[in-house]
This record gives C-alpha cells, structure tokens and sequence, in this order.
C-alpha cells in the first residue's frame, strides 16, 4: 500500500514507519518541517495541498501534534478552541479533505489519548479533543464512501516517553511501544472502521 504518515518522524512514528516498510509498504512521511512532504495540520489549505501533491494513497496515517496543557481557572475557549486546532480540526480535515483525494477503500487512522477517558489535571483542552476525536471517528465511519474506513488509536502515555512525560503524570502505567506499533498496523491492513482503539497498558 502507498501511505502516508503525517508525523512519521515523532516519537510514535520513528518506530511505526520502519514496521510498516518492513512489510513491504511504500511509505511517505509528512510533517511541518520535517519528512518528504510538508503539511501543517493547523492549516488546512496545506493539508489540501498534501493531497494533491500525494494522490490517491491507500492509507493515513496520523500520529502528529500534542494537545496544549492548561490551567482550568485562567481557560478561555479562545485557548481551547487554538488547543483544538492542529491536533482535532487538523485530524478531522485529513478526513474530510482525504475523502475526496484518497484511492477506493482507503483508510485513515487517527490519534486521541487516554485523557478522553481519563480524568488528569490540566488537560480539559487535551480530553476535550481526544474525546472529539473518538465521536467523529464513529459517525465519519457511517457516511464515508467509496469503502473507505476510519478508525482512531488513543495511547496512553508511551513507554519511550516516560523520561519526556513521567513528571507530568506521576503513576501513570505506560503502553509498550511495541503493542502501540501493532495497533496502527492492524487499522492500515485489517478491515475495522469506526473503531476507537485504547490502548491503555
Ligand atoms: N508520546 C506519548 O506518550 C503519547 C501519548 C498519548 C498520545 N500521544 C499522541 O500521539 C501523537 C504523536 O505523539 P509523538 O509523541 O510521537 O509526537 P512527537 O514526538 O512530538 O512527534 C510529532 C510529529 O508530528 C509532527 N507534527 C507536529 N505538529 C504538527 C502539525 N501541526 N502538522 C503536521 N505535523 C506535525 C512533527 O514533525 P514537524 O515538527 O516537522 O512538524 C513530528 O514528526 C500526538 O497526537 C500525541 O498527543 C502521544
């Protein structure tokens, strides 16, 4: 398959884009400064840009931009709506751009977080656009066309990020790289659509 990963050169995708090679997919990698192709989730004429310049790819894949931390007292929904920007409306408008630009039965796979399900402080901005996140994907699946699915992976912190987050979030139980690896796969190569997968350690 032709795949594009939109943050293929973070964290997660370091790890996902070599697995995802290594079993035999062409790969290409997007990110605002980094990778093949350049694409700002914040900006979605350059996501529409992406898609011209990477036509009718089988499979998206977005693992790229972090939700903001906060502070509830000092919220406004200006903040909250800037939060959302990249990380929920850059996610939704892969899809609903992708649609019209991506091959028969394509696939896309977003990425939450666990704050949807989590309570934390400081991530009202955070769960509010996992959660987001997750009832899109359920709805978008129903109406997407052309046999095309969506489903969306939301970790919990990651073992290869605990030196970055640890702090932040004391006592929270990391999910395997690996096991985190082997669920976007299976959304690339399965058949699933309208799945949330949490993978929670
Ligand atoms: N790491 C964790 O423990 C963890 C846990 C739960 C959820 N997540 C979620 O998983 C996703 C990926 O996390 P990660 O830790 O792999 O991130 P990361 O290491 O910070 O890497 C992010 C990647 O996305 C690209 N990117 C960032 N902002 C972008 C934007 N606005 N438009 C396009 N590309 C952008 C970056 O490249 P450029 O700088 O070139 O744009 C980079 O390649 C995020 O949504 C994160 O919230 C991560």
């Amino acid at each position: 398959m032709r795949i594009i990963t939109v943050g293929g050169s973070g964290t997660i995708g370091r790890r996902l884009v070599p697995a995802l090679r290594s079993r035999g997919h062409d790969v290409i990698v997007a990110g605002r400064t980094s990778g093949d192709v350049h694409v700002d989730l914040a900006s979605p004429p350059t996501i529409e840009a992406m898609y011209r310049e990477v036509p009718a790819v089988d499979a998206v894949v977005s693992i790229a931009a972090h939700g903001a931390l906060d502070d509830f007292r000092t919220l406004t929904s200006e903040a909250l709506h800037a939060n959302m920007r990249a990380k929920f409306f850059g996610q939704a408008e892969l899809v609903l751009a992708g649609q019209h630009h991506c091959a028969d039965g394509a696939s896309f796979t977003l990425t939450s977080g666990i704050f949807a399900d989590q309570a934390w402080p400081h991530v009202t901005g955070g769960g509010a656009i996992s959660g987001a996140l997750h009832s899109f994907v359920l709805s978008a699946a129903l109406e997407l066309g052309r046999g095309m699915r969506v489903n969306v992976v939301s970790p919990t912190m990651i073992g290869d990020s605990v030196d970055a987050f640890g702090e932040q979030f004391p006592g929270m139980r990391p999910v395997p790289m690996n096991e985190l690896v082997d669920h976007y796969v299976q959304c690339v190569e399965g058949d699933d659509t309208g799945r949330v997968i949490r993978a929670y350690g």
